[in-house]
Parts: C-alpha cells; sequence; structure tokens
C-alpha cells in the first residue's frame, strides 16, 4: 500500500487489514508507538491520523489511504523539539516511560485544537492511562507548552 507517514510517501508491504500499530512497529520499525492493551484502552499506540489522535492498535491499515500518519518520531521538526517535549523534560512527567509516546501525540493532537485547553479540556483530550501516575505532571506539561506555544505566536 501507499501510505503517507511522516510527512513521506512510502510504498509499505503489509496487508490492508493489519493494525498500523503492527504496520509501524513491525513493518518500518517505528519502534517509538507502544503496545499496550491492543483494545483502545490504554493509548499507549497513540499516533495521529490527520491531526487527529487515534489508537493504532485497533485501527487497520486500510483506514490511513490518503491519509497522513505522524507518529511520535516525528513530532521534533528539524532538530527542534516540540514544546511539549520540551515541557515534559521542564515537569519530569515520564516515570517509567512506556505510555509516554502516546501521551505526547494525544497532547500534541489537542493543542492544535485548542491553544488555551482548561484542566477540563485536558482530562477530557487525555484519556491516556499511565500505570506510573504522571497524570498530574501530564496536565502540567500541557499548560507549560501552550503557553510557551501562545508566547511563540505572539
Ligand atoms: S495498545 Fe492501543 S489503546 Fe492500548
Ligand atoms: S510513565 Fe510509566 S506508564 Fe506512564
Amino acid at each position: 500500500m501507499q501510505l503517507t507517514i511522516n510527512g513521506q510517501t512510502l510504498e509499505v508491504d503489509a496487508e490492508p487489514e493489519m493494525p498500523i500499530l503492527w504496520m509501524l512497529r513491525d513493518v518500518l520499525h517505528l519502534t517509538g508507538t507502544k503496545f499496550g492493551c491492543g483494545i483502545a484502552a490504554c493509548g499507549a499506540c497513540t499516533v495521529q491520523l490527520d491531526g487527529q489522535a487515534v489508537r493504532s492498535c485497533v485501527l487497520p491499515v486500510s483506514a490511513a489511504a490518503g491519509k497522513t500518519i505522524t507518529t511520535i518520531e516525528a513530532l521534533a521538526k528539524d532538530g527542534v523539539s516540540h514544546p511539549l517535549q520540551t515541557a515534559w523534560i521542564a515537569e519530569q512527567v515520564p516515570q517509567c516511560g512506556y505510555c509516554q509516546s502516546g501521551m505526547l501525540m494525544a497532547a500534541a493532537a489537542l493543542l492544535e485544537k485548542n491553544k488555551h485547553p482548561s484542566d477540563a479540556d485536558i482530562d477530557a483530550a487525555m484519556t491516556n492511562i499511565c500505570r506510573c501516575g504522571s497524570y498530574q505532571r501530564v496536565r502540567a506539561a500541557i499548560h507549560r507548552a501552550a503557553l510557551a506555544m501562545r508566547g511563540s505566536a505572539a
């Protein structure tokens, strides 16, 4: 199949029904996207499809035809960290780190739509599960990144 992934159009040798997660990890070796539950419950596998946060463990490759997939590997641009990544470090968000690429991709999709999210907006958008309980720091880091992004846009 021809797919657009992280700004590149690629011929990918994958069955249309293969979950996007396994196409990314096993075929393209983009292992930043993680497997957690496989049933769309945890969010560890979150990528963006045309800018929307989606759970790639339950979405078939065929769903990406004509659309753009963005993974954690493309969150930084031209060697410059995304403001969320900078904020994540400043707030020391990750503990074990396993859920964090999914968290970041969901947070990036949120900030694309909402430049000034409230705590309630963040809670509604961030349904990812973290076994280490990083939720408070995730929220703080999203506020920090949103502030930085509004500042740089001013
Ligand atoms: S691995 Fe996809 S939601 Fe848990
Ligand atoms: S940081 Fe360990 S699961 Fe979230």
